[in-house]
């Protein structure tokens, strides 16, 4: 059964190995991260668990013991940008197609209402099919197209979708 949760301490490692999972799988080619996590990263996520005013927000999907999706809300914190914060998704490569991100993001919405920020914003490459859907149906719209918003490491720039939605 897999289990959707609130991050705690204590999960760091395993957040770790899923995201490392993925990018040594070539399974994470739209992020904007491509390079290995490491101890430092460890540490930091850490200090975020633990942290009463965290960085990023983070809810986890389980199966068993073993870290399978993540989602986290990055709040701006500044001044007039307070009401927002930024999203971002992902899944097991062999747990993909299960609804588990739909999950994730579903808890993560109800969660950034409770908070009371207003708006959620992502950038999306437009060729990643799978994120555009899920984003769409949890009614997020398109606002934006940026032109070669990623460099994707075969070489090739993508266009991304800005998307948003208001709480
Ligand atoms: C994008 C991602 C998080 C989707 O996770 P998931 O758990 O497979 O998503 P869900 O099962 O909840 O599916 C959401 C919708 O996308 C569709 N979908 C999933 N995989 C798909 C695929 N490969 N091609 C087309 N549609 C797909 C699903 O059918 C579903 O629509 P439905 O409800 O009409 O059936 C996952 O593919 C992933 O982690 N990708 C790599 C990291 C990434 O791209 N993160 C997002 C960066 S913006």
């Amino acid at each position: 059964m897999i289990i959707v949760r609130r991050a705690k301490v204590g999960d760091e490692n395993g957040m770790i190995n899923f995201v490392n999972e993925q990018i040594r799988k070539k399974e994470w080619n739209y992020t904007g991260r491509n390079k290995l996590k490491d101890k430092n990263n460890l540490k930091e996520t850490r200090k975020n668990l633990l942290s009463k005013k965290p960085k990023t927000y983070y809810f986890l999907a389980f199966d068993g013991k073993k870290v399978i999706g993540s989602v986290g809300i990055t709040p701006r914190n500044n001044g007039r940008l307070r009401h927002r914060a930024s999203i971002g998704w992902g899944v097991h490569y062999n747990y993909r197609g299960q609804g588990i991100a739909t999950k994730l993001v579903t808890t993560m919405l109800v969660f950034a209402k409770k908070k009371r920020f207003k708006r959620l914003d992502a950038e999306i490459a437009v060729e990643n099919i799978a994120s555009v859907k899920l984003a769409k149906d949890l009614g997020f719209k398109i606002e934006g197209h940026i032109k070669k918003g990623m460099l994707l490491d075969d070489g090739r720039y993508v266009d991304t979708y800005v998307v948003g939605k208001l709480l």
